[in-house]
């Protein structure tokens, strides 16, 4: 079956890039996105790419060049279906904040409302690939939502996990390392897993396009976002004992990476990961594991979480206990906001929780961040609901210009790695901030001993 017509339920961080690169390199199918929100909609289709919903490097070029010709973003969600041979479900599975599971199991309320609809509009067969990241299982919860509508419809279910992590998502996307595709082993399931390996076929080499059964493919993706947030724990741990012991965390980094069993990546030690998904799929890991009854490997993989709690917490205590124990009206800036470089996704981003310990002691802090907006940190901070939004309005000020924000500063925390604080004139900015005037290097962007020959009281991770 050659696909020709594609539809994405949910215009986000995954839906948004991922369908525009099937367009962009398939012109002759049809991909339309379609979400809920339609302010979503509306910024995907203004004509200043600057106000896309998303920021990504080069997600613009993509867009401009599918966008009105074979790719369409629409708050039409029923006729999107109806008209789609292949339907992507791309919506956010967070974590349940209420009922059984709570703060750990994926809510997959939403998942379950495109199931009904997609049961309830569709009057031909059609494949329904989970792109979201969901439990082990959860195909079967779909297969049997959309198998009892009674009105003769074939599904087919296929899990399609996604891989890419924001700020290289184009790249990752137009260069995989692999495209995972779970689907049936009957012949109508391998059929089905064949019409989409002939969709990423138009741009990725066969050999890297992996297929599996269903259940392999939904707990593959936990288990890769799992080993990556490990990883970062490991070193996160590592960078503690550095502190303690005189080793520098960056020199042992390099020392383990050379070796290939090892590997060199994703061994940056920093004030611990963030991000929609390390957390939340960690979690969920961790409840499926216990609802098995297999209490050490939740116990095995909950201890990831523990340490990056911990990470961020011991970052923020730091800088209490250096500037004598005491940051009660004194300004702390923030240079970063973001959970990681070259995006505007701040979600789970360990500075929401630096400030939030620091609003704690009293701080006055100022958020500088290339591509945060304000309302968006004020927002962070008002979803802890551990103060009024009055408060945090009075604690944080968010500035445009960085200079400004670190003017008459006491301490700068860096929160996030963007290349342009490299670039910064330091010593411009040690002349402006109070004294001692203290620098804490969260993802050690900055050279310590440079930044100590300017007169920084400066403290990086794991050194
Ligand atoms: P997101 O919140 O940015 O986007 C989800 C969108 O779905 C929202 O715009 C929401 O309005 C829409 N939506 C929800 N229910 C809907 C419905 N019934 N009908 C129409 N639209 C609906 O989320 P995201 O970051 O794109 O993540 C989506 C999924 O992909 C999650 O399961 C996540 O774990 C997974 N994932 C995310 C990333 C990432 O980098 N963000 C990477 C890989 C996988
Ligand atoms: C991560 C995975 O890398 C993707 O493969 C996956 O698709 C995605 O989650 C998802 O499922 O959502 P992402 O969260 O976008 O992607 O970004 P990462 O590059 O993985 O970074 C996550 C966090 O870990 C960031 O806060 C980053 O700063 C931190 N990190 C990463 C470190 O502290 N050290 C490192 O060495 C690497």
């Amino acid at each position: 079956m050659k696909i020709k017509n594609i539809c994405c339920i949910g215009a986000g961080y995954v839906g948004g890039p991922t369908m525009a690169v099937i367009a962009h390199k398939c012109p002759d199918i049809k991909v339309t996105i379609v979400d809920l929100n339609a302010q979503r909609i509306a910024d995907w289709n203004d004509e200043n790419t600057e106000n896309l919903p998303v920021y990504e490097p080069g997600l613009d070029k993509i867009v401009l060049s599918a966008r009105g010709r074979n790719l369409f973003f629409s708050t039409d969600v029923e006729k999107a279906i109806d008209e789609a041979e292949m339907i992507f479900i791309s919506v956010n599975t967070p974590t349940k904040t209420y009922g059984l599971g709570k703060g750990m199991a994926a809510d997959l309320k939403y998942i379950e409302l495109c199931a009904r609809q997609i049961a309830a509009v569709s009057k031909n067969n059609k494949i329904v690939v989970e792109k979201s990241t969901l439990p082990v299982r959860t195909a079967e919860a779909i297969k049997n939502i959309l198998d009892n509508t009674g009105n003769g419809v074939e599904f087919q279910i296929l899990s399609n996990p996604e891989f890419l992590a924001e700020g290289t998502a184009i790249d990752d996307l137009l260069n995989p390392d692999r495209v995972l595709i779970g689907g049936g082993t009957d012949t109508k399931g391998q059929e089905a897993i064949e019409a989409l390996v002939e969709v990423y076929a138009n741009w990725i080499p066969k050999e890297r396009i992996l297929t599996t059964n269903v259940w392999s493919s939904e707990l593959s993706k936990l288990t890769a976002n799992a080993f990556l947030a490990q990883r970062v724990s490991s070193i996160n741990a590592m960078s503690e004992l550095c502190e303690k012991t005189g080793a520098d965390v960056s020199e042992v980094a390099r020392a383990i990476g050379m070796d290939s069993r090892i590997g060199s990546k994703f061994l940056k030690a920093s004030v611990g990961f963030g991000g929609s998904c390390f957390q939340k799929d960690i979690l969920n890991l961790v409840y499926i594991a216990k609802s098995y009854g297999l209490n050490e490997v939740a116990d095995y993989w909950e201890q990831v979480i523990i340490m990056n709690d911990h990470q961020k917490r011991r970052f923020a205590a730091n800088i209490i206990k250096t500037l004598y124990n005491t940051v009660s009206g004194k300004k702390i800036a923030f240079l970063g906001w973001a959970f990681k470089k070259d995006t505007n996704d701040t979600r789970e981003s360990a500075a929401i929780y630096v400030a939030d310990d620091l609003l704690f002691e009293q701080a006055n802090i100022a958020v500088y961040d290339p591509k945060v907006e304000e309302h968006t940190i004020f927002r962070d901070l008002d979803y802890l609901a551990t103060r009024k939004p009055e408060e945090n309005k009075e604690g944080v000020t968010v500035f445009e210009d960085p200079y400004e924000a670190c003017r008459d500063a006491h301490a700068i925390a860096i929160l996030t790695e963007w290349d342009e604080f490299k670039q910064y004139d330091w010593d411009r900015i040690y002349h402006n901030m109070k004294k001692p005037a203290f620098v804490f290097d969260g993802r050690n962007v900055l050279d310590v001993e440079e930044m100590r020959s300017k007169g920084f009281v400066f403290s990086s991770i794991g050194k």
